[in-house]
């Protein structure tokens, strides 16, 4: 094979690549930080002269105008995990939610729907006719094989990663290249109270551990107060800033892993460029796909596994919301229900749902009595492990609910304790 003529046979650019979308038909684009930025441009000014092509996404990370109210019925955007862009169109009929757990969004979706693309992104060529695809294997690999047509925006200043991230030359049928700046996602800054969160975690969290950490500001918080540990392991879905900075401090070293013994294992990089020179040609880092590192039962296999997610609201009788805010979607599973049930399958594993007792500076209390009609639960009450708030912790499984409610409200804000009592009360679930 002349690989360099296969390269150029299939090298297009991106309006060429776009023009071949015909209507009715369903494109996915890779997730985040891989999602390729020069195709999903132009498919907005293609989509004008078509009807009812569907977009599958993961957490848009740019508004690329394919959601504007004017193109109902040319296109509708199906989401895995909504970003601010999605929930900005949520209202208007132009993006609806796809409920899913990450390691069988991929599966589920080719099994139940025809792929006509795969839009994904990926670093460039090797000597052999292999591309990286670098920052992540969600559900991407699981589209190559599934969708008709798969075209990769090729792009220098991805890293080239490693793990289950070749896909050759003969697997792909369209390359456009577009050598942009990464999309990056700096941590947040940590408040007191996540800082709080971050010390009693801290106290959970064994050295030897396996831990996983989830998406949202207190998660960096977390890591900031792991780095005193001994050993550390990571699987994960998401590798972050935290966790360079947890190898760098000397935590890390995966040494008393049980499975991927001394390697980092996630499906996808979200963070800075920090985090993306860290990842290249590290063979530290494996990549596997949403499929592996998510399934429930392999993450099971590690010892002391430890999943850290974060939620929004918590009942009193433990439902997680995670998820869903003011009676809309918010953002989406994601692997928090793997790793909370997977973690719980681990010797010595637990799974702790961290979240500050209050928001909206302080007006309202995130432990309520009941949750608001509608709201969609991320956790079941039978599923929750712990929970954590810069109050405490609350072990729940294996408690009654009305142990339950004694030990949330002694997490609570204390403002809202006296509140949060009266109320089981009335609910007769004191
Ligand atoms: N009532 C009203 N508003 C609330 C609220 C509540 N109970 N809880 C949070 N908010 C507000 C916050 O004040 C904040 O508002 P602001 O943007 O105006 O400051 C906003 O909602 C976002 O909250 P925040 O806690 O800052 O979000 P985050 O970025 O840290 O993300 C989750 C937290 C829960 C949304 C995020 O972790 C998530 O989507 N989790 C579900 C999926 C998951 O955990 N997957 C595993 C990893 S892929």
């Amino acid at each position: 094979m002349n690989l360099k003529q296969e390269y150029k046979n299939r090298l297009m650019s991106p309006e060429e690549a776009v023009e071949k979308v015909k209507s009715n038909q369903t494109i996915v684009a890779a997730m985040a930080a891989s999602e390729p930025p020069a195709l999903l441009e132009n498919l907005t000014r293609k989509v004008k002269e078509l009807e009812g092509v569907r977009i599958c996404t993961c957490l848009l990370m740019r508004d690329y105008g394919f959601m504007d109210p004017s193109l109902e019925g040319h296109i509708l955007n199906e989401s895995w995990f909504f970003g601010p862009w999605e929930r900005k169109y949520y209202g208007s009929r132009m993006a609806s939610h796809l409920p899913n757990n990450l390691h069988e969004a991929g599966e589920k979706k080719a099994e139940k729907d025809e792929i006509n693309f795969f839009w994904g992104t990926a670093a460039p060529m090797d000597e052999n006719g292999f591309f990286s695809l670098s920052l992540g294997v969600t559900y991407e690999k699981i589209m190559i094989e599934k969708a008709k047509m798969v075209i990769l925006e090729i792009n220098e200043n991805l890293p080239r990663t490693m793990g289950d991230t070749q896909v050759h030359i003969s697997q792909i049928d369209g390359i456009v290249e577009n050598h942009v700046p990464l999309v990056e996602l700096p941590p947040a800054e940590s408040t007191e109270a996540d800082l709080a969160i971050g010390n009693y975690i801290s106290d959970l969290v064994e050295d030897g551990s396996t831990i996983q950490l989830g998406i949202g500001g207190i998660p960096n918080a977390i890591a900031r107060n792991l780095q005193e540990k001994k050993n550390l392991g990571i699987h994960t879905e998401m590798f972050t800033d935290g966790m360079v900075d947890l190898f760098e401090a000397g935590a890390i070293t995966g040494r008393e892993k049980t499975i991927w013994k001394e390697k980092m294992v996630g499906t996808f990089a979200l963070g800075t460029n920090r985090l993306y020179q860290f990842i290249d040609q590290n063979p530290g880092i494996e990549f596997q796909q949403g499929n592996v590192t998510n399934d429930p039962y392999v993450i099971g296999k590690n010892h002391k596994m430890i999943s850290i997610n974060t939620a929004l609201q918590v009942d009193l009788c433990g439902q997680v919301v995670s998820e869903w805010l003011g009676g809309r979607q918010f953002s989406g599973t994601g692997g928090q229900a793997d790793t909370h049930r997977g973690a719980q399958r681990s010797r010595g594993g637990k799974g702790i749902i961290a979240l500050r007792s209050t928001a909206k500076k302080g007006t309202i209390s995130t432990i309520q009595p009941q949750l608001p009609a509608g709201a969609q639960v991320t956790l079941g009450r039978q599923e929750v492990d712990l929970v954590v708030t810069e109050y405490g912790v609350a072990f729940l499984k294996g408690m009654s609910v009305r142990e339950r409610v004694r030990r949330l409200i002694a997490i609570a804000h204390p403002e809202f304790r006296e509140d949060l009592k009266k109320e089981a009360e009335r609910l007769e679930i004191w």
